[in-house]
């Protein structure tokens, strides 16, 4: 059976004097049986990785660059992150994609140099609006995750998880419904199941986009919603323990 993961991603949130409140309460209220994780801004791992080392609670960054290292004037290497002690990093979310412009090419040499350096990537796909109201989820998700295997043969999903981010949802306060966010991660999941059969029973897919406590427990209801990548309501440790306490009891 697949674990159930929860995934904080702070975004460009946080703040020095009160990174460790936030922590501290989620850890003390964190539930066992799933990965719970938080994906924090570069400047903050050094004090984030002091603060969980002896907790469940893991953390990775929210990007990175892939080439190792070189004249790349802001950017952060997978070996840095690894120097933090980071698992794994964020890959491809919708933010990076539409306003940093990382094209599908560039996310998957990412995905290729987190898992060189032993990071799991979390690869993020999703269509915006205008996509699904065209009929093109489908096809957007599944070239989004096409790149990625194309670049690191299929394999190499199972070190990885997967998070489905429909771009309407994130931020908006407009779930995907559970069963749009269903549909989704079953055509996912067959796409890696039409090569990879055992790669894709044990692979997580989560769900992000305005996920909250109030809509947790009927999204990982789903037979293939392994979880949630979390933004806003990582950011409240009340919210993010009502989230993971959700993806606890569904398994
Ligand atoms: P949200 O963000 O939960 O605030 O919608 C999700 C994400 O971008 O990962």
């Amino acid at each position: 059976m697949r674990k159930p993961m929860v995934a904080g991603n702070w975004k460009m949130h946080g703040h020095r004097a009160t990174n460790a409140t936030l922590l501290d309460a989620i850890v003390r209220g964190l539930p066992t049986g799933i990965d719970a994780a938080v994906y924090v801004p570069f400047p903050y791992l050094e004090q984030v990785s002091a603060l969980l080392a002896t907790t469940p609670l893991t953390w990775g960054a929210q990007t990175l660059q892939a080439a190792p290292s070189g004249a790349y004037t802001g950017e952060v290497s997978a070996q840095m992150l690894v120097e933090f002690a980071c698992r794994s990093v964020l890959v491809g979310h919708s933010e990076r994609r539409a306003l940093f412009g990382e094209t599908d090419a560039q996310i998957a040499a990412k995905f290729v140099a987190a898992q060189a350096a032993g990071l799991q990537p979390v690869l993020c796909v999703g269509e915006t609006l205008a996509q699904r109201e065209a009929g093109q989820t489908e096809a957007v998700v599944a070239s989004q995750l096409q790149a990625v295997i194309e670049a690191a043969g299929v394999e190499a999903l199972s070190h990885s998880v997967l998070a489905y981010e429909p771009v309407w949802a994130i931020g908006t306060g407009q779930t995907a419904s559970p069963a749009q966010a269903q549909a989704v991660h079953a055509f996912l999941r067959q796409q890696v199941s039409r090569l990879a059969p055992e790669v894709a029973l044990g692979l997580r897919i989560l769900y992000g986009g305005s996920v909250k406590a109030n809509n947790a427990a009927a999204l990982f209801a789903m037979a293939d919603v392994d979880g949630g990548l979390i933004g806003g309501a990582s950011l409240v440790a009340e919210e993010f323990l009502a989230i993971c306490a959700a993806a606890a009891h569904t398994r």
